[in-house]
């Protein structure tokens, strides 16, 4: 289990090292980019796209009803009718991953100078782009187009904030892409302060951030920057540090997980200045509790119920071992091209105890009358091989790294566009239909 450890972990690193560079790269190119092209891909997803629509007749009456009129009399989408709940009935985590290179991907990955190095798989030598084409298909539903325009008025005069690991990070980016190609050059600006960085739309004062806590409370591991500690340590009653930069949030997207993968982590008690702190090694799923709890009280005590939309996104699958899909173990997600297609694939590398307990908190929170959706994406990204950097990214790391590209080739992150680009639709999902 340490040895699956100390491969996911630097790769975390990794991108996050890296990424400082590209940021303030993207940075100098958004304020100097003088004309842009803007990609218009408002093609609808109308109906008779989805030859695959399942067509059960055991869908609830209502589902069907409220399906007749997803699509508008024009053929658009009508993406604006909030909280109509139109997609309740249908389980939008469950369905299969299908072939669609006309809608697919939503934007190009040379249109987004956002997009770091860890991730920008096509910059970095990748030639079969089958990857960037797939939709996922719920079983008893279609998903709404994103709508990048429709989204930033949602955000108008808001703040989304995304706060966790560096997948969280992948799902910001991704959101940020999603949207920027709407925005002119001048109107748009990214900051990185501590560990927030802020991307601003300027004309619809919106702000879409992410904040690094790894393991949501603090750690040793809080640098944005500068996070390569073999031995984790938590403050695991210690949120407040972080979680003032986001109380003010409008919605807030949470993730939590890669970052627990050992067997125990160390729990301070004290502050990490003093030096009569208590330590004590606990082990792993003990200790995601704790830190759950005390998430979850931070919660509980400081979030507008009425303001504040509240998401937990699940654990983000690996694909470390290709044994998983009859493969040797050793080649890990490089030269994969296709997902999996068996149903319900489920990899050894995601540990469905934890999900329970971020489920337990969740329901628990729910009596108190907050409401945190989960966004749960373990299952459909399971079956994405194919679509993680593999060897094409930036490569970097220890000599023995440099020389083994493809022993330690990142089957952690997604490539952009890809897979994180869905996880937002559903995001955008939530946002407008519930
Ligand atoms: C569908 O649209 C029609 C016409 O606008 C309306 O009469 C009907 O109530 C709608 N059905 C549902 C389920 O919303
Ligand atoms: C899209 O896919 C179809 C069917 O697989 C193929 O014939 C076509 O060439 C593809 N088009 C592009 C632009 O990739
Ligand atoms: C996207 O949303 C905008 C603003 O709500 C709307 O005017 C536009 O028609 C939508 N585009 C599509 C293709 O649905
Ligand atoms: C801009 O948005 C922020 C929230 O992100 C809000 O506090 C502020 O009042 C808004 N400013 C204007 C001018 O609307
Ligand atoms: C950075 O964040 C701190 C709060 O953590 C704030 O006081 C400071 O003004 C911010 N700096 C900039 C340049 O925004
Ligand atoms: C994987 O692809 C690389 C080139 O990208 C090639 O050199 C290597 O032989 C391939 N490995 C397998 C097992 O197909
Ligand atoms: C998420 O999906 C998994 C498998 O697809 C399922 O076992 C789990 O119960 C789901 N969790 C929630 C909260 O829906």
């Amino acid at each position: 289990m340490s040895g699956k450890n100390t491969q996911v972990v630097p790769k975390t690193r990794g991108l996050m090292n890296c990424s400082f560079h590209s940021l303030v790269a993207a940075l100098l190119i958004a304020v100097f980019m003088v004309s842009g092209f803007y990609i218009t891909r408002e093609k609808n997803l109308l109906v008779e796209d989805h030859p695959e629509r399942n067509k059960d007749a055991d869908k609830s009456a209502n589902y069907q009803m409220a399906n007749e009129n997803r699509t508008a009399p024009d053929g658009h989408r009508e993406e604006e009718k909030s909280g109509s709940g139109l997609f309740s009935g249908c389980d939008l985590f469950s369905g299969k991953w299908v072939f669609d290179n006309k809608s697919f991907p939503m934007y190009k990955e040379q249109d987004c100078s956002f997009i770091d190095d860890g991730i920008a798989c096509e910059k970095f030598g990748r030639k079969d782009l089958k990857y960037q084409h797939w939709r996922w298909q719920p079983h008893d539903c279609d998903l709404p187009r994103f709508n990048a325009t429709a989204m930033l008025e949602r955000l108008r005069g808001k703040r989304l904030v995304f706060v966790g690991d560096s997948l969280n990070r992948n799902q910001w980016v991704s959101m940020v892409c999603l949207v920027q190609s709407q925005i002119p050059p001048a109107l748009k600006s990214m900051h990185i302060n501590g560990s927030l960085m802020t991307f601003k739309a300027n004309e619809y004062n919106a702000s879409i951030d992410f904040y690094w806590a790894p393991l949501l409370v603090e750690s040793n591991s809080d640098d944005l920057f500068h996070h390569r500690i073999p031995n984790r340590i938590i403050r695991a009653q210690a949120i407040e540090k972080h979680a003032r930069h986001w109380t003010d949030a409008d919605i807030l997207v949470f993730n939590s997980y890669l970052w627990w993968r050992r067997p125990t982590l160390k729990v301070l008690w004290g502050s990490f200045e003093s030096h009569d702190g208590i330590y004590k090694d606990v082990g792993m799923l003990r200790s995601y509790e704790m830190v759950l709890r005390t998430w979850s009280d931070w919660l509980d005590i400081h979030i507008d119920r009425v303001k504040t939309k509240l998401f937990f996104t699940s654990m983000s699958p690996t694909h470390n071992r290709a044994d998983g899909w009859g493969m040797p173990a050793s080649q890990k997600c490089n030269n994969e091209t296709e997902p999996i297609s068996k149903e319900w694939y489920w990899g050894i590398d995601s540990d469905p105890r934890m999900m329970r307990l971020v489920e337990a908190s969740i329901d628990e929170l729910k009596t108190k009358g907050l409401k945190v959706q989960i966004l749960n994406i373990t299952q459909l990204s399971e079956y994405r091989k194919d679509a993680h950097p593999s060897i094409h990214r930036m490569q970097w790391g220890s000599k023995e790294e440099l020389a083994n590209p493809m022993r330690y080739a990142d089957c952690t992150h997604w490539c952009l566009p890809g897979v994180p680009d869905v996880w937002n639709t559903l995001l955008y999902t939530y946002i407008f239909h519930y």
